[in-house]
């Protein structure tokens, strides 16, 4: 039979780069081990090139983009699918392509815009599709989404940068009466923790949204949520499971981008050491927050979980997690049965179930038929 060309994308045009070049090598490796796929590695340089041939892995880890690396693309015409080859002798030619795997953290990668390129490629690929990945993308769209599906998010206040600009002083008043201190401030769109500080007085605010504000046009300040931190995977397309719940134990005053990759104190608990009540609830919870925003395929959901009140909020979605072979995504599903290389195999045959489910829809119309 012949091998599934699986082409996984990584690296990209995010404050996440590193993380995704970590990423994608574990699951290269977990790939290439499997008889039924050929990987076919393509490195998206910080400038948005994509580098295919020789090994992109090593040519963006280490920043010297060595002479057998070409450039290609995928072309928005379905007549030309596959990666289309730029440059060199093979200038013109295209790679057949199966399945897409975008192993990409942040903008311009897990908020829609890739996922886009590759819906009229007519490409199938692993995760979300267009909806769900920039809905889960944006801190704010995803809470107005979670809040009118009946799952509980933390009370918050978002504007623009221009807003604040305008008026500050009523945003703070806002920021006083309905959140009060300390809050969290954020960036919308953007993950591993950039741009978030914690705010424990009214002084430190300005400072937080000028930080946020670097990132995003749209800010966002919440109220600070005592509790654990959970984590739950989930996996599947219209009828998605999740696993077993994990905890993160933070060693820095929060869960910044320090002590997610930097320092390595952090704890990691799987399963996560809760009632049986309090695990059904995370557990359901992960899966309806997956479906109200669209999801398919995978998805990480975090909770926050205070367990003298017997209280639970949705922190947040993450349509493509971490997935070293240590992260918690796979973490979770390994101690729920299933092991690293049957996740990848898993997610490639959602990503062909997802693509044959499309591609049954109607795109013609004819009033008279
Ligand atoms: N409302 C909150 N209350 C308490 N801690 C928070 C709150 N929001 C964020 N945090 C802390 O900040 C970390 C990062 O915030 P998060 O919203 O998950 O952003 P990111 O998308 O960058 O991971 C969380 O893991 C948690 O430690
Ligand atoms: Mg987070």
């Amino acid at each position: 039979m012949a091998r599934l060309q699986i082409a996984v994308l990584f690296g990209g045009r995010s404050g996440e780069h590193e993380v995704s070049l970590r990423s994608a090598a574990a699951i290269i490796t977990g790939l290439r081990a499997q008889e039924q796929f050929e990987v076919l590695p393509v490195g998206i340089t910080r400038d948005g090139s994509w580098l295919y041939g020789g090994d992109p892995l090593q040519a963006l880890a280490s920043g010297k983009v060595p002479g057998d690396n070409v450039c290609v693309t995928v072309l928005p015409d379905p007549a030309k699918r596959g990666l289309y080859v730029l440059e060199g002798k093979e200038a013109g030619c295209i790679i057949p392509v199966d399945v897409v795997f975008p192993v990409l953290h942040g903008t311009f990668g897990e908020d829609g815009t890739v996922q886009g390129l590759l819906e009229l490629a007519r490409l199938p690929y692993v995760g979300a599709g267009v909806l769900g990945s920039a809905a889960g993308m944006d801190k704010v769209m995803m809470k107005a989404v979670l809040e009118q599906g009946g799952v509980p998010v933390g009370p918050y206040v978002w504007f623009k940068s221009i807003d604040w600009e305008r008026d500050s002083s009523r945003i703070m008043m806002e920021v006083k009466t309905r959140l009060g201190y300390p809050c969290f401030v954020k960036p919308a769109n953007l993950g591993s923790s950039v741009g978030i500080s914690k705010v424990h007085i009214e002084d430190g605010l300005a400072r937080a949204v000028a930080l946020a504000a670097r990132f995003d046009r749209k800010i966002l300040v919440e109220k600070y949520l005592p509790g654990r931190e959970i984590e739950c995977s989930v996996l599947g397309n219209d009828e998605p499971r999740a696993s077993v719940p994990g905890e993160i134990i933070p060693c820095n005053e929060f869960y910044d981008y320090r002590a997610k990759y930097i320092d390595d104190r952090s704890e990691i608990l799987i399963p996560a050491d809760l009632s049986s009540q309090l695990r059904k609830q995370v557990r359901e919870l992960a899966v309806k927050t997956f479906v109200l925003m669209d999801c398919a395929g995978l998805g990480r959901v975090d909770f926050f979980v205070d367990d003298k009140e017997n209280k639970v909020w949705v922190n947040e979605i993450n349509t493509i997690p971490g997935f070293t072979s240590i992260s918690m995504y796979p973490k979770m599903w390994e101690a729920s049965g299933l092991p690293f290389e049957d996740l990848l195999a898993n997610l490639v045959a959602l990503a062909l179930e997802r693509f044959v489910d499309r591609e049954r829809l109607e795109t013609v119309y004819d009033p008279e038929a």
